[in-house]
């Protein structure tokens, strides 16, 4: 939307997150952000990255929309980029039902994003010497309206910020049952079947991953047909519609590439799935979901 060209990488399988080394090879002089989305749960980032980065000083910008809470070095995601992104949308950690919020320590970002957030009027950005300024270069424009940028509304509700932050006081608390069902969730399912060599180091997962074995449509489609029998609900291609180079929106930059440079996130967009991991999950129902897919034959 803004003009840029994203360059795309594959995925890993143990984090779900951008393949490192391949992000590194595709650094070029035109490269102005690594946009790392950190998925399902897990960190993607490592010292490699962060090093390089700042060595080549170029930005990170952190997607955390799906691993509020979770941790790389000891440190919460979203505290390395310039910029990060969370997301409250109602299926996530913790929700206002729609919203999110951008987090920064750059001022110049913050003004901007405060801006951008409501239509990009000047009004919003906070900075009275920059206001004014920008108010005598336009002196025929009313004060109180002048658009500096196109943008849109995102506006978040004050009754959404206190559902959010009443949700944020069970945010830790919540992250620890769910990496104990992670755990448990792990133990229990058939690593023949079923990928289970995640790194949890640091995880907040809001969700179990599941990645098949088999490269067979029609035992996929058998899977899916017994989690339906028995109720358990699911989302193919893990999160967010899969192999994002399948999407139309993207045909502009993806119809030139390979997809078989992609195979890991292919086998994702096929193979892969997510069920919901949540902090009322009972460790019965676990075992109970895991002796279904347990059961499930692929041969
Ligand atoms: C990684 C990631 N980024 C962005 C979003 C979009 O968030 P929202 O629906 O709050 O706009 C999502 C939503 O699920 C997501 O998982």
């Amino acid at each position: 939307m803004n003009g840029f060209k994203p360059i795309f990488v594959d995925i890993n399988f143990e984090n779900l997150s951008m393949n490192i080394d391949q992000v590194l090879k595709k650094i070029s002089k035109k490269t102005l952000a690594v946009f790392m989305t950190h998925s399902q749960g897990f960190n993607g980032l490592n010292e490699k990255l962060i090093k390089n980065l700042k060595r080549k000083k170029i930005h990170l910008i952190e997607d955390v929309c799906e691993s509020h809470g979770a941790k790389f070095a000891n440190k919460k995601l979203g505290t390395f980029g310039l910029i990060s992104n969370f997301s409250f949308y109602y299926a996530h950690h913790l929700t206002t039902i729609e919203g999110g919020m951008i987090c920064t320590n750059n001022k110049r970002v913050y003004e901007l994003s405060r801006i951008l957030r409501s239509h990009g009027m000047l009004r919003e950005s906070g900075n009275k010497s920059f206001e004014n300024k920008i108010k005598n270069k336009y002196r025929n424009l009313s004060p109180q309206f002048i658009f500096l940028y196109p943008s849109f509304n995102f506006r978040n509700t004050e009754i959404g910020a206190v559902i959010g932050l009443n949700q944020l006081k069970q945010l830790n608390k919540n992250n620890s049952i769910r990496s104990k069902n992670f755990k448990l969730f792990l133990k229990l399912i058939d690593g023949k079947k079923y990928w289970k060599n995640f790194d949890i180091e640091g995880n907040s997962n809001y969700a179990f991953p599941i990645i098949l074995r088999t490269k067979n449509i029609k035992k996929r489609d058998l899977f899916e047909k017994k989690l339906k029998e028995k109720g358990i609900e699911f989302r193919r291609g893990n999160a967010g519609g899969g192999n994002q180079l399948r999407q139309p929106y993207l045909k502009k930059f993806s119809k030139s590439l390979n997809l078989k440079k992609y195979k890991n996130v292919d086998h994702i967009h096929f193979f892969g799935y997510y069920i919901g991991n949540y902090p009322s999950l009972t460790n019965d129902k676990i075992r109970k979901i895991c002796k279904i897919l347990n059961f499930i034959s692929y041969d």
